[in-house]
This record gives structure tokens, sequence and C-alpha cells, in this order.
């Protein structure tokens, strides 16, 4: 069996992992069992980007939601009958809590009855056996696997396979759920499960749909990789027409979707991960007008002010382009600063849709040209150091301001850089030595005792030892840079 703990340990991020001992820890304090559970579990076998951390836990969440906000966690939203916790952990880290719980349906399709419960019951509840998976991060069974439903195999074999025939009759949303997942992976639907959706689609349980639980998954598929194969999926089983009548008579804005992923591509190379949750919106639904937008919006389920905000990001968008395009920005070294703060989805928003040359131009060096000067600026300061110019806010000052001489593309060699450090800092260069300085005298010449001969071996061989070590790594450097 794989190790599960390791596996996890060594994908999640620093901040991540702080997350996750917190989580650990509180439940130990409340006596609570917890499990890493749902799209994490399988986000993590099967190598996908771990995106937030679902944790399930056998008590109520809430408390552990005060004391996580006590530590400066912040609650997104609580929902007190299904006990789940949505929640930003510190450094950004997206996650949910959610007590287990068991739903019983007294007739399929209504409103199920919920029972606290144990995991694994929690687990067979679930929708689909790849989404019923749990590790255990209790200290007897930390990194423990619990699959009861197979779905290890599942994943294997490249399957999404529904739990119960009346997995879609309970809940007809599983039905975009399961093109989602699918298209998202790569896999198809398992036979008997293809049966049950076109049994579903047959008798039309796509029409009870609710718009809200409709709104979930635009909301899940503005945060997909490429909404555009999901997208392609629903509109050919027909079930685009249940997200949004306009949006399926109009269809997704497939050019604004492709022109956003490209940048994201390119951000990422640039070593940004942006949230694109807004953008990808907006070029999802690109074709339609603003009544339209908002229109759609709150019909699925947005708050006023979720579409205030996402009808006036483009707004915002045009006013960074004004910037980027005016006075305000006219050095190098203003534009950088200005841009540094622009939040990355506008930036994304902005080199997808703008055509405003000037503001692109300037988007464009601050990813590829000014950006990896700045990150290399720890070396003017190592040079300022050499030179013996103490650390302090006259370093400080110098490091930067040779920084904006660098945008301005000068000090790009070694040599250069001196000196303009020497200039700006008044050390000057010491005096030149004599050409011939006077040999000692014969008589003076140093004889070595055998112990400093031992010395000066020793001396030799660190130097030669410190020389392969820096040839190595100079080696290694060459090799990561090909
Ligand atoms: N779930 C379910 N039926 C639904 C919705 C969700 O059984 N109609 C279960 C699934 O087990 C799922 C878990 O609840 O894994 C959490 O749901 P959600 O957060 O919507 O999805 P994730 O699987 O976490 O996937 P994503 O990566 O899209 O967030």
């Amino acid at each position: 069996m794989p190790d599960y703990m390791f596996l996890l340990e060594s994908r999640l991020s620093p901040e991540q992992r702080a997350a996750m001992l917190r989580v650990q820890e509180l439940a130990s304090v409340l006596g609570f069992n917890v499990y890493l559970t749902g799209g994490t579990v399988r986000d993590l076998i099967t190598g996908a980007n771990l995106r937030d951390l679902d944790f399930t836990v056998e008590g109520n969440p809430s408390k552990m939601a005060r004391e996580l906000e006590k530590g400066g966690a912040k609650v997104l939203s609580e929902d007190e009958k299904f006990r789940n916790v949505e929640l930003l952990f510190a450094g950004d880290v997206e996650g949910s809590i959610s007590a287990a719980r068991d739903e019983h349906y007294v007739r399929p399709g209504t409103r199920p009855e919920l029972r606290w419960s144990t995991i694994m019951e929690d687990l067979r509840r679930r929708d689909f056996s790849l989404n019923a998976i749990a590790i255990s991060l209790n200290p007897a069974s930390r990194g423990l696997l619990l699959d009861p439903t197979n779905g290890l195999s599942d994943i294997e074999h490249g399957e999404v396979r529904a739990l119960s025939i009346h997995s879609f009759t309970n809940q007809p949303v599983r039905l975009l759920r399961a093109l989602r997942l699918a298209a998202r992976m790569g896999f198809k639907l398992e036979s008997r499960t293809q049966e049950w959706f076109n049994l579903a689609i047959e008798r039309e349980l796509q029409l009870t749909i609710t718009p809200e639980d409709a709104g979930e998954e635009v909301r899940s598929l503005s945060r997909e990789e490429r909404p555009q194969l999901i997208l392609k999926e629903w509109e050919e089983s027909d079930l685009l027409e249940r997200v949004h009548p306009i949006l399926a008579k109009k269809h997704p804005g497939y050019d604004a979707i492709n022109r956003l992923i490209k940048v994201r591509d390119d951000l990422y190379m640039a070593g940004f991960r942006p949230r694109l949750a807004t953008p990808m919106l907006l070029a999802i639904l690109s074709r339609l007008k603003d009544r339209e937008l908002s229109h759609t919006l709150s019909k699925l389920g947005y708050r006023s002010a979720e579409i205030e905000a996402i009808e006036k990001f483009p707004e915002k968008a045009l006013d960074i382009q004004k910037d980027l395009a005016g006075k305000k920005t006219k050095t190098p070294i203003e534009a950088y600063r200005y841009t540094e703060k622009i939040p990355m989805e506008y930036v994304a928003y902005l080199l997808a849709e703008s055509s405003n040359s000037v503001a692109l131009s300037k988007l464009k060096a601050f990813l590829h040209k000014w950006r990896p000067v700045r990150q290399a600026l720890p070396i003017v300061a190592t040079e300022l150091e050499a030179l013996g110019m103490p650390r302090g806010p006259k370093f400080d000052q110098i490091v930067q301001d040779v920084f904006a001489i660098q945008l301005n593309g000068r000090a790009k060699t070694p040599e250069e850089r001196v000196k303009i450090l020497r200039k700006l800092s008044g050390i000057k260069e010491p005096p030149k030595k004599k050409e011939k300085e006077k040999k000692p005298a014969k008589a003076e010449k140093h004889i070595e005792t055998p112990a400093e001969k031992k010395a000066a071996a020793a001396e030799k061989h660190a130097v030669h030892e410190r020389h392969k070590a820096g040839m190595k790594a100079a080696a290694a450097k060459h090799k990561s840079k090909k």
C-alpha cells in the first residue's frame, strides 16, 4: 500500500500542511475523529493540483471553526443545517470542514433526512466512488486509506462510477457533476452509470435541477482548469439549457475562455498561480449582454454583492489599463511599482482582453523582464556588501536605485554594476598596487615548520574541495537552466 501520509506531506504546500496540522490538533483536543475526504483525496491520488482541503469530522465542526478564527482563519460560510464550514485558512489556504452525515431518502428525489454518522456511512452516501475515499488523520491510524466503495480501482480504470441506482434521481445535479468530473479527468462514465445517466435524461430529471444547484456547478466550472471541455459535454447532452437557456442559446464564449487559458499558462510559467474564477466566469458568459449577465447570475443564486463585483470587474480593469497607458507609469520603475500591486486576476484579464499596446507591453515587460531582474536583486546586495558597505537604510536605497537603473537596461554585467555601486555609495577603488614589489631578501625567507606545512596542506585541500563543490553547483545550475 502506498504511504498516503508521505504522499500528503510531499504534495501539500507549507501553508496547507500547517492548516492540516492545526485541524488535526483541534480535532484531537475536542475528541473528534478527523479525515481528509472528497476532492482532496481524489486529487491527491490522481496527482491533480490540490486546490483545497476538505475535512470531515465525526462531530460538530462549529467549535473548531471558532478556534480557527481565533488563529486568523476566515469563515467564508457556515451551514448549520449541514454542519458545514467553508474556510480560508492562514496563508490563503481554501478548505472546508463538514460533519460526517448519512442521508436517508424516504422516496427517491425527495429531500433527504439527515443523520450524523460515522465516516464510513458518510462515504457511502456520496455521489461517485472516486469521491468516496478518505485518509485518516487520527493518531492511531494516520495515513490509513478508507475506500469502502473501491474508488481507487475506478480511478485506475479511468471511470466515474455512481454509487447507487438512485444517485441521479436523488440529486439530479449529479448529471452535471458526472460530466464535469469525467471531462476534467479525461475519464468515461462506467457502463452501468452511463445507463443510469441515460435513463435519468429519458425521464427528464434534468428539468428538476434547481437553479441554485446549477449555480454551484457554474461556480465550480469557473474554477476549472479547462472549463471549455466541460461546457462542450454539457452542450452535447443538452444540459447547458438547464444551467441557463440564454447561455445555451448564445453559447459559451469559447474564444474568450481559450485566450484566458493561454494567458494563465503564461502566468504559470512566470511563477504565478492566480485565481481566475471571476475573469473565467466573464469569459464563459462573454456572449451575454450586460442585462442578460446580471439576470443569469441572479437566477443562479449569486448574491447581489457578488453580481456587482463581477459586473464591475471589467470597469476596474479599464481603469488599470488607463493608468498603465498614462503618465503615472511612464518610467519602467514607476510601471513596475504600479504593476506589482495589481491583483493577478486583473493582469490576466487585461492580457487576454486588452488591445491597448502600451498597457500590454508594460504588463509583459513586468512578467518576463522586470520580475526576473527583481528576483536577482540579492546579487546586487551581495556585490555592494563585498565593496564594504554596511547594511542599513542607505544600503537598501542604493540597491533599489540600481534596480531602477537595471530596468532601464543598464548595469547588466557585474563590472558595470560595481562601477555604479561605487559611484552611488562613494566607496572609492583601492589604490593600484605598484607593478613590482620588492622581493624579500633571501635571508628573510621564511622556513615553514612541520605544523605550518600541515596547515598549508589542509588549506590547499579545503580550497580544492570548495572548488570541486563550486564546479558541481555550477554544473547543476547549468543543467537545470537547460
Ligand atoms: N457530493 C455528493 N453529491 C453532490 C455534491 C457533492 O455526494 N451533489 C460529495 C462528493 O463526495 C464530493 C464532496 O461532496 O467529493 C464535496 O463536494 P464538492 O466540494 O462540491 O466537490 P469536490 O469533490 O471537492 O470537487 P471540486 O474539486 O470540484 O471542488
